[in-house]
């Protein structure tokens, strides 16, 4: 016997394309649809007049108008471990690293406290509308498992993995060896479990020596599907120090490249100073590049050049990079992207802004059959978007009759209380108290 269908009434938002206005072949808009869900899939999408067409009864509708539904929004670069040190003043990466990001790290040799924080993220996650991460855990094997564990607990798809450090780091966050056993130990219990996916994920190269990044490129390549996910060229005294550590590299990527860990599955965060080699380098491997805009301005790292990346055909998506990124909302994030690419004398459509945390993200890690937009067969992962009463949104919602408009607004004001609802794999589990 199939399962009950669910029925959502609202205004429905989704983009196959990137798309460079309203009129675009890529941008679906239904003013008035319903979305029919059953069992964890996305069964029907279409008109309310349809819908009644079809006999559907008024009854069995959750009427969310006029709340705006958008698939599930997807981070695709965030630290869970460091939710606790968000806003933390005064200093810039290599700095902060050291003063706020390792010490909040050391916390989670505790298991349960590890796992009482993955609860935590998860929740975190869900109320700011993102059904997807791409997450950092710690250096400890079990941080990884709560991970997964929270994540499972509400069916999420998630992507995560053991970070692998071994110098340049604090005693007690660091392998012992090359944590390569414990690595791949959980990447076997984990990977294609339900929605779960594990990414090799060196910190950086930095604090990883050359045998532990020759053994994290060989899982690589003994598990085809599993993705790989670090940082690069964030920060110029980043690169620097990476550059002499390396001195055989002709360059950031190099580093990676030489290892084995540059492929169609890579993520890397930042790369805001990336050489034109490097980013030819990108294109050929078909890596991709999470562009974190609060993390760069709170650190200073940089201003990314998205058209620059455009033009070297190297795919992108967004991370909020919580705890150096100022918060959770990505709606907030592409606020802040919007604002580098003014300074960086380009203009950020807010339909290509969407596309960058729904399907652009969704294909640079090869999910667009499951996750990204709102088709029918996909997985029933949406967000539910309405002004909070009474919000500065709300006033400006009011004064607003086009969809461009109200996507901006979304981006810079309120975005952190926008949501109203977020659902995954079928089932709401999130909902905004009433005002
Ligand atoms: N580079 C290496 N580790 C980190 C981290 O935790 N945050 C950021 N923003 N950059 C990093
Ligand atoms: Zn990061």
């Amino acid at each position: 016997m199939g399962e009950a269908l669910q029925h959502i009434r609202g205004r429905l938002l989704w983009l196959t394309a990137l798309p460079d206005d309203e009129a675009h072949p890529g941008v679906h808009y239904l003013q008035d649809g319903v979305l029919s869900v059953q069992g964890e899939h996305i069964h029907a999408v279409q008109s309310y007049a349809q819908y009644i067409a079809q006999g559907g009864q008024d009854a069995d509708l959750h009427d969310v108008r006029p709340g705006l539904i958008l698939p599930g929004f997807i981070d695709s670069h965030i630290h869970y471990p460091q939710m606790d040190i968000i806003g933390s003043f005064g200093t810039q990466l290599l700095d902060w690293l050291d003063n706020y990001a390792f010490p909040a790290e050391l916390a989670y040799a505790d298991r349960e406290f590890a796992q009482a924080q993955a609860q935590q993220f998860m929740r975190r996650l869900l109320e700011h509308g993102t059904t997807t991460a791409l997450t950092f855990t710690t250096v400890h094997a079990h941080s990884t498992d709560a991970l997964f564990e929270a994540a499972q607990a509400v069916n999420a798809r998630m992507i995560a993995g053991k970070v692998l450090m071994n110098r340049n780091a604090p005693d007690g966050l660091m392998d012992a060896g090359t944590g390569n056993d414990e690595n791949r130990a959980l990447l076997e219990r984990w990977h294609g479990q339900g929605r779960l996916a594990y990414a090799i994920t060196p910190r950086f190269a930095i604090t990883c020596t050359p045998e532990q990044l020759t053994a994290a490129g060989q899982l690589l390549q003994d598990y085809p599907g599993v993705y790989s996910h670090s940082h690069i060229a964030e920060h110029p005294d980043e690169v620097a120090y990476t550059l002499q550590l390396f001195p055989e590299a002709e360059d950031y990527a190099d580093v990676y490249d030489r290892f084995g860990l540059l492929n169609d599955h890579s993520v890397f965060a930042h790369g805001i100073h990336l050489t034109e080699q490097e980013l030819t380098r990108f294109h050929k491997a078909g890596a991709s590049v999470a562009f974190c805009p609060t993390s760069n301005l709170f650190l200073g790292s940089g201003l990314l050049n998205l058209p620059r990346l455009q033009q070297f055909g190297v795919g992108f998506s967004v991370g909020s990079d919580v705890g150096g990124g100022t918060g959770f909302s990505l709606l907030n994030t592409l606020g802040e992207g919007y604002k580098v690419n003014q300074l960086n004398g380009d203009n950020w459509h807010p339909l290509q802004a969407l596309y960058a945390i729904t399907r652009g993200a969704a294909e640079t890690l090869h999910l667009t059959d499951k996750i990204g937009s709102l088709n029918a067969g996909l997985e029933a992962d949406f967000v539910v978007l309405e002004a909070p009463r009474g919000s500065v949104l709300a006033q400006r919602l009011d004064a607003e009759s086009s969809l461009t408009g109200e996507l901006f607004a979304y981006m810079f004001l309120d975005g952190e209380r926008a949501v109203k609802e977020t659902w995954v794999a079928g089932k709401r589990q999130y909902q905004r108290e009433a005002a």
